[in-house]
């Protein structure tokens, strides 16, 4: 688009100099051949230069500049369009997301938080990261299969209502523009549009509750969040198969070298390679009390 865009200043800058240029030369001539005019006591046997070569020519040369003048602003105005599009592309795409962000707020930062990180940002949220790099990926085919989860997500709900529906055709409040808005918002990462709505709407995210219940904390993170992608845990919503189920990890060494102790799991999510040089798990930097709730929570995986 900027690559566009610069083109086509580049295209209209050439024109309107040539533009510029152009009458410059003809007058030029114009001055250079004024000898061939006649002087007003010429004799009547000296041909009419209106009719000669001479008169002819000059008055063809000025029609030809006239319209080549025209014809030269007709082509910096056309070069200019892709320029025009393009910025009223990226007009109407604030606008959307903008409309998005206000949609957010009202809906979404009770359980997804303002910073869309969900129950990653807070425990009380109960919402699942919305805010996270895989979702923003600019890949286009990502971005297709991403849009399109997004969209179903929020449209018909998922996992028994945990996450609500939304779409009108489930008697929500959000119609087919309103969810591609949300949908633009999120893949586009624009949460400092949600951010500035939040802040002039005086909304903020519920205040984090006590962890009063640390298994169950450590159960929704790992379950549902962070960690869910890539492991399973039987009988939860944790299906991924990238790194080994987690069932029975408190009965072996953790990643086969660390027994399994609470500070070990806790330093094994924040930094795997810390017991385990080379381990192919990413780290986590995630609060003391949330790495705390992980160890309570796998520690019931027996
Ligand atoms: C009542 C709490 C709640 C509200 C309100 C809510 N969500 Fe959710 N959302 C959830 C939960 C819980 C999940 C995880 C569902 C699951 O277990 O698969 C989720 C999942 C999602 C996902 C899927 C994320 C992923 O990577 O799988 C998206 C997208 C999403 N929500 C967007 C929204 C949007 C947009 C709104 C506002 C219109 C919204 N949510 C409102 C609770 C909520
Ligand atoms: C991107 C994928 C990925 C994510 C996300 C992920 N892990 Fe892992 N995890 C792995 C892989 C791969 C391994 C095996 C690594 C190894 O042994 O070096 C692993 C190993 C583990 C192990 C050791 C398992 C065993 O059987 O020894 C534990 C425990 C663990 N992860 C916990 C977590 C927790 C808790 C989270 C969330 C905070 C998490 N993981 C997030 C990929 C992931």
């Amino acid at each position: 688009m900027e690559h566009e865009s610069g083109g086509a200043g580049f295209l209209t800058v050439a024109v309107v100099v040539i533009a510029l240029v152009l009458p410059g030369l003809v007058l030029l001539e114009m001055w250079r051949s004024r000898r061939v005019a006649l002087a007003d006591d010429a004799p009547d046997t000296v041909l009419d230069p209106v009719l000669s070569g001479a008169g002819m020519s000059r008055k063809i040369l000025l029609v030809m500049v006239v319209l080549i003048e025209a014809m030269l602003l007709f082509l910096a105005y056309g070069a200019n369009e892709p320029f025009r599009q393009a910025s009223a592309r990226e007009r109407q795409k604030e606008f959307a997301i903008e409309a998005g962000a206000h949609t957010y707020v009202q809906y979404c930062v009770s359980c997804h938080g303002v910073s869309g990180k969900g129950y990653l940002e807070n425990i009380g949220l109960v919402g699942k990261p919305v805010n996270t790099s895989a979702l923003q990926a600019t890949d286009p085919d990502e971005r297709k299969v991403n849009a399109k989860m997004i969209y179903q997500t929020v449209q018909n709900g998922r996992n028994n209502g945990a996450m609500p529906a939304w779409g009108v055709e489930n008697a929500g409040p959000l119609n087919y523009q309103m969810i591609n808005e949300l949908v633009l918002m999120i893949t586009e990462g624009r949460w400092d549009a949600v951010e500035s709505v939040a802040k002039s709407q005086g909304v903020q995210s519920p205040t984090e509750a006590p962890i009063t219940d640390p298994v169950a904390a450590g159960k929704l993170i790992v379950t549902q969040g962070a960690c869910a992608s890539c492991h399973a845990v039987a009988g939860t919503a944790a299906k991924g198969a990238v790194g080994p189920a987690l069932d029975g990890i408190a009965g072996r060494k953790i990643g086969g070298v660390a027994d399994f102790t609470a500070a070990n799991m806790k330093k094994w999510v924040a930094n795997p390679s810390s017991l385990k040089p080379g381990s192919s798990m990413p780290g986590y930097a995630l609060k003391e009390s949330y790495l705390d709730a992980i160890a309570a929570y796998l520690a019931t995986l027996k």
